[in-house]
């Protein structure tokens, strides 16, 4: 399956510092490599248990092009199945959601468990006594772990453990929780898909992009009446920092905090949401509840696919080298309605059909993805930042809102990912 070294594009000449190669975003055996160095090894994140609470339960989701069912069992453990009958390859679910006692596959007709074991085939006699069942259930994900209920698939039997794979990461989830009064996330709103024809590294190094939005995003702050225009200004006292391993976030801490207005990231008040900000300070205290509505939920892409965006999580999904779909859903919180009800106002607003946020990004996603095909000049350029970029008090790289600090900080693991067994 792996390509001779000598055929593979030369990642460690494509990917420099401060630019990289356009065809990265073009070249089909870019793309194969990716998929195989990337998203078939790493960590990828799947989905939530919320989605799934029911023994029974499935979703559809993805790892990278691959169809992946995630399941829970009788027994109320979670599994990540290949969609894909252990007999003659039909694809067992259609549907994206559902709860089930087996699955059936349409073709002939065999049944597996939620675990992924194969329960029976019609017409046994065909088979004889030989035909064991125990090695013909689902293909699943060689690897599973979740954290705060995110859960996350691994094509590779060894590596890092998820947690290593989080890392600094990790810190961001145990944020976003703590949102909830009893600590929990639910992913209970219901998925939109976008898809756009664009390399998926276009989307990853926009996430944590504080350079566009004032451009790209001008009309939505034009209406919105909040702070957010000023985050992403060269006065902005939020942090672009790569927190390694290609994960990075955009802090807008600091600016919030500036501010001191709680739920101010969320463009609203305490006198709006008084139910949930009762339960926050009497689940955390008055000094905590406090800092925790200031500081808000984080902004954060988690490497490869997770991105969670303050007031709504994307999942990013790869198809070919210029297509990609973004999945995405409103954060829900446990024992949180009213806030549950304004997160999914807002997320219509930001990247429902007629939403203001993700048509705009899109649009540009596109752009460039017909932009980096022409044939001059062949580099993209990452230099912004380089200048006044500083290690933090946590010891990660840090810039100015506007640097271009993470998109160095993605393109410096995506090219240890590529080469590392040409330098093993
Ligand atoms: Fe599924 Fe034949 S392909 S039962
Ligand atoms: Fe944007």
């Amino acid at each position: 399956m792996t390509a001779p070294v000598a055929d593979r594009p030369p990642y460690g000449r494509l990917i420099e510092d401060d630019r990289v190669h356009g065809s990265l975003y073009t070249d089909e055996r870019v793309f194969a490599d990716e998929l195989e160095r990337i998203w078939y090894r790493t960590w990828v994140y799947v989905g939530h248990e919320s989605e799934i609470p029911e023994p029974g339960d499935y979703v559809v989701k993805s790892i990278g092009p691959q169809s992946i069912i995630m399941s829970r069992d009788r027994q109320g453990v979670v599994h990540l199945l290949l969609n894909r009958c252990s007999h003659r390859a039909n694809q067992i679910c259609e549907s994206a959601r559902g709860n089930t006692g087996a699955l059936r596959c349409q073709y002939h007709g065999w049944t597996f468990g939620t675990d992924g074991s194969l329960l029976g085939y019609p017409f046994r006699q065909g088979y004889g006594p030989d035909t064991p069942k125990s090695g013909l259930g689902l293909g699943r994900v060689t690897r599973s772990d979740s954290y705060r209920g995110f859960v996350f698939g691994s094509f590779a039997a060894e590596g890092p453990t998820l947690l290593e794979h989080l890392g600094a990461a990790r810190e961001a989830l145990d944020r976003v929780a703590r949102l909830s009064p009893v600590g929990r996330v639910e992913l209970t709103a219901g998925w939109l898909q976008h898809e756009v024809r664009a390399n998926w590294k276009m989307l990853v190094e926009n996430e944590t992009d504080g350079y566009h939005p004032q451009f790209v995003h001008s009309s939505i702050f034009e209406v919105g009446e909040s702070h957010v225009a000023e985050v992403y200004s060269e006065k902005s006292a939020a942090t672009a920092r790569d927190l390694g391993d290609g994960h990075t976030e955009h802090d807008l801490r600091p600016q919030f905090r500036r501010h001191d207005v709680p739920l101010g990231w969320f463009g609203t008040t305490e006198d709006r949401l008084p139910d949930y900000c009762r339960s926050m300070r009497a689940a955390y205290g008055d000094g905590t509840a406090r800092e925790i509505l200031v500081d808000g939920s984080p902004h954060i892409m988690i490497f490869p696919n997770l991105f969670i965006a303050e007031i709504q999580l994307f999942s990013i999904q790869p198809l070919a080298v210029d297509r990609t779909v973004q999945h995405v859903t409103p954060l829900q919180f446990a024992e949180a309605p009213d806030l549950n009800r304004r997160l999914l106002h807002q997320v219509s607003g930001s990247v429902g059909p007629a939403g203001f946020l993700l048509a705009d990004d899109s649009e540009m996603y596109e752009r460039n993805q017909r932009g980096v095909a022409a044939l001059r000049p062949e580099w993209l350029v990452l230099r912004r930042g380089l200048n006044r970029e500083r290690i933090d008090d946590d010891g990660h790289l840090a810039g100015a809102a506007t640097d271009e600090t993470t998109q160095r900080g993605i393109w410096r693991h995506i090219r240890t990912l590529l080469t590392e067994e040409e330098s093993a």
